[in-house]
């Protein structure tokens, strides 16, 4: 990694909060998934665009995981950072925890959605352009680098594969 030109872990890490409303919920009265998935691409969003330093689109977002139901009232905190850069792309990870309107404030933190996204820094064209490296640092910040590693892996070991397949089946 390039230690002069790279950002630190804290510098993009980004916080958004919010409250629960009605017009959030699905029939069953819990919040609707979708409003989660644009909670988490907005936080993660942001992220991006502060680690780079300009236009950065979402590409790819991963294992959304719903934890735990969101209900009208409850508190829900974005917490996002950037896991690891690479070239033109970024991986983002977010965790959404919510305090329970009903619950003391005391209570633990309810996690309730993790994810992960890839984001690609454009230029004016809409171009990848390069990203400055980000510069873990905690031992958790770390950890989560080489995570990021593995699942990029997996992205370009699956994408790899599904085009062996295609053309192997079109042959
Ligand atoms: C994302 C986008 C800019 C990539 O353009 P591209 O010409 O395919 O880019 P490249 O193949 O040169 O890859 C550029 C980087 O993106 C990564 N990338 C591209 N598609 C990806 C995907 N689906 N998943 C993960 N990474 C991806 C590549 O691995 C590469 O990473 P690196 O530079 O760090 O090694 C283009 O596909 C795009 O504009 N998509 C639409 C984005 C959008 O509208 N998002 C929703 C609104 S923000």
């Amino acid at each position: 990694m390039n230690e002069q030109s790279g950002k630190a872990t804290s510098y993009s890490r980004v916080t958004l909060s919010r409250i629960m409303t009605a017009v959030d919920v699905n029939l069953y009265g819990t919040v609707h998934g979708g409003v989660i998935v644009k909670f988490i691409d907005d936080v993660a969003g942001a992220v991006a665009a502060r680690h780079t330093g300009g236009t950065a689109v979402t590409a790819a977002i991963d294992e959304i995981v719903f934890v735990e139901p969101v209900r009208v009232g409850d508190l829900v905190h974005a917490q996002a950072q950037v896991n690891w850069t690479g070239h033109s792309s970024l991986e983002v990870g977010c965790r959404l925890i919510a305090e329970p309107w009903d619950q003391p404030l005391e209570a633990d933190p309810l996690v309730v959605a993790t994810a992960y996204l890839v984001f690609v820094a454009v230029d004016a064209e809409g171009k990848p352009r390069p990203v400055r490296p980000v510069l873990p640092e905690s031992p958790e910040d770390v950890q989560r680098f080489r995570e990021a590693e593995i699942r990029r892996a997996h992205r370009l070991a699956k994408r790899a594969a599904i085009l062996e397949s295609r053309n192997g089946a079109g042959s």
